[in-house]
């Protein structure tokens, strides 16, 4: 897909994660973001989400490079409760649009499994992103690994995948 918002030439993708290098490019991602950058977590923010089966992880691609994260997984049996997190861009390659292709994408995804919500928790600075695609503030505001979070909501009937 090409990004319209992006620098001029620019090859935008995302793709889902089906082997281990681009496994090992969406971890590193989110350590680049939620352990270098933001701090925090301290060694990894990687939990036991990332093995279940039903967890899916998308990694965004600007050029050939993997620059963006998110993961997104059931929260029932019946797949019709979705949560997304683990969003990431690098830092260099921000307001390219790839955050919002990766939103777009995992929602896209979740719809397409049956979803009717998808929730996410939010860190505040990123409420307005989140609203700006659709999403509304649901209950109050939370703390999550130290630091305070937005629980926000979209519904899902509707939505469709971008990917072929
Ligand atoms: C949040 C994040 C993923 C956004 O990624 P991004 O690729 O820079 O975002 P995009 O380029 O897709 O932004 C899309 C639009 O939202 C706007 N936007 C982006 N972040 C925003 C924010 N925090 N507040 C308000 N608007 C925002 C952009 O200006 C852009 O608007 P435009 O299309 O009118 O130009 C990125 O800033 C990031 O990785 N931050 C650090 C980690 C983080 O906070 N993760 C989310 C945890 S909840």
């Amino acid at each position: 897909m090409t990004n319209p918002s992006g620098s001029q030439g620019d090859i935008t993708r995302i793709v889902t994660v089906d082997n281990r290098q681009r496994r090992r490019e969406h971890f590193d991602v989110r350590r680049d973001v939620f352990v270098v950058e933001q701090g925090i977590f301290t060694d990894t923010d990687e939990d036991s989400r990332d093995s279940e089966l039903s967890t899916t992880h998308l990694i965004g691609v600007i050029n050939g490079l993997t620059v963006g994260a998110v993961r997104l997984y059931p929260l029932d049996a019946g797949y019709e409760q979705w949560q997304g997190d683990r969003l990431a861009v690098l830092k260099a390659h921000r307001s390219s649009r790839l955050g919002f292709e990766l939103v777009q994408e995992a929602v896209a995804q979740a719809s397409a499994n049956g979803g009717l919500v998808m929730h996410a928790h939010i860190q505040m600075p990123n409420v307005r992103f989140f609203e700006y695609l659709g999403w509304h503030p649901e209950g109050p505001v939370e703390t999550y690994a130290g630091i305070l979070h937005q629980p926000m909501v979209i519904n899902l009937q509707g939505k469709s995948s971008q990917l072929a």
